[in-house]
């Protein structure tokens, strides 16, 4: 049977406030703060009739307790959405909900379904990072990896011994202008349209409310310098390097390009090409480098044809690496413009689709700009990265501006 691939589109993003784990949310269950997404994503498309909705894909690292039993198809039920709604849960460690979203493109892409949702959650204060894992002996007995690449943190050590050349010092400027960044985006405005307020509840001090991040934090070189390096006496990755233990979800709203235009729904990015490959774990922030050449490779651009780039920031030596590789400077305002993980946090399964929903307010702002690109590092050796062109891009804004 003869068939087209048809183009999909980002429509809309959101997430909950990122909390530090075992900070704000520490009461809160991890479902919960997937379904207050989803319930945001339908609240703000009132276009879209929920039973257009035809799959709903939720990442999670830890698939247990409040983040398992299918996450993706109890979220949705308790969500609201019609019971012939159906759901599914993945896993593919911190780019869970990137995977969510390429999986279901790829759905609405060759005519399964037409809308879908897609993201992800992890509470790490109710889930540590290993919670019940039990690898199989071989992977170490026959040193298949290094047992350090078992610990995230101890994979940016090695990462550090071969990239001498990218120093501590180094690694904590970017730190400290992730910082920077995301406070100034603050004050603008420019975190906040994306955040869905999420009801607490603390047995002792009773109701609040979630409304911004928790992890950010007012700090200077200085103070980066004197933090412990809890993965090696004497290495270079810090509390202050390093993404955070956080609490949080998001959830994306994506749709064949034609549906959304029928039901009236915005198009803030439209998907171009992704790429997932497996590199050594021991030092699985390289991953993001090739995945990126082969998503590029699939679409038929080069670097110095994405105009912003969203990179998840789980250790500064990852994005650094990332950078040299390109010829891109460190400081370069195509990068993280808003900081990124290593202020905002990480909440494993979830971060993917905070990249995409930051990426796609930050087109809307530049219509020179005509691709973009989000990427990260996943855990046990892997890089993931999804191209996205900009519907607001104009050749006439492009001429004026830088790309
Ligand atoms: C690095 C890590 C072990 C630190 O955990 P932690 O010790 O619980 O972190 P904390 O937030 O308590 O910070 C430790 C100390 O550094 C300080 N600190 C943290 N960030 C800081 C910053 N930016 N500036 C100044 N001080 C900072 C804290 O105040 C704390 O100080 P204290 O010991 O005097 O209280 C943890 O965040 C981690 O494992 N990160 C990596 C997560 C990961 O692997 N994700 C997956 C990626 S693939």
């Amino acid at each position: 049977m003869p068939r087209e691939v048809r183009d999909v589109v980002f429509v809309d993003g959101v997430r909950t406030p990122f909390g530090k784990a075992g900070g704000m949310y520490a009461h809160t269950r991890a479902d919960d703060l997937v379904i207050r997404c989803i319930r945001e994503l339908l609240r703000r498309n009132p276009q879209l009739p929920p039973d257009r909705v035809e799959e709903v894909a939720i990442a999670a690292t830890t698939q247990i307790g409040d983040q398992g039993l299918t996450i993706g198809r109890t979220a949705a039920l308790l969500a609201g959405l019609p019971k012939t709604v159906p759901g599914f849960s993945i896993d593919r460690m911190c780019a869970g909900a990137m995977t969510a979203v390429t999986t279901v493109a790829s759905g609405i892409a060759m005519g399964a379904y037409d809308v879908a949702i897609a993201g992800g959650v992890e509470h790490m204060g109710r889930h540590p990072m290993g919670e019940g894992v039990d690898p199989n002996p071989r992977i170490v007995a026959e040193k298949l990896v290094d047992p350090s690449a078992l610990v995230m943190g101890s994979t940016a050590e090695n990462l550090h011994d071969r990239v001498p050349h990218i120093t501590k010092q180094r690694t904590d400027a970017f730190a400290l202008a992730s910082q920077q960044k995301t406070a100034k985006a603050y004050a603008n405005g420019k975190l906040q349209g994306d955040l869905v307020s999420v009801a607490i509840r603390d047995p002792e001090t009773g109701w609040g409310l979630a409304g911004v991040d928790e992890a950010p934090r007012d700090t200077s070189l200085e103070k980066l310098a004197t933090l412990k390096t809890p993965f090696r006496p004497h290495g270079k990755v810090t509390a202050g390097n390093a993404a955070g233990l956080n609490d949080g979800a998001t959830a994306s709203l994506l749709a064949d390009e034609a549906t959304a235009r029928e039901l009236g729904l915005p198009v803030a990015m439209r998907l171009v090409s992704y790429g997932y490959v497996g590199v050594e774990p021991e030092v699985m922030g390289v991953g993001p480098i090739p995945s990126t050449e082969k998503a590029l490779r699939i679409a038929g651009l080069s670097i110095d044809d994405i105009g912003l780039f969203e990179l998840n920031e789980a250790f500064a030596v990852q994005v650094l690496a990332f950078l040299d590789h390109f010829g891109i400077a460190d400081d370069d305002p195509r990068v993280n413009p808003w900081g990124g993980a290593i202020a905002i946090g990480h909440p494993l399964a979830s971060s993917g689709v905070r990249l995409m929903t930051q990426l796609a307010r930050q087109f809307a702002e530049h219509p020179e700009v005509r691709y973009g690109l989000t990427a990260m590092c996943i855990g046990i050796g892997m890089g993931g990265t999804v191209i996205w062109e900009n519907p607001h891009w104009t050749a006439s804004a492009q001429e004026g501006g830088d790309k």
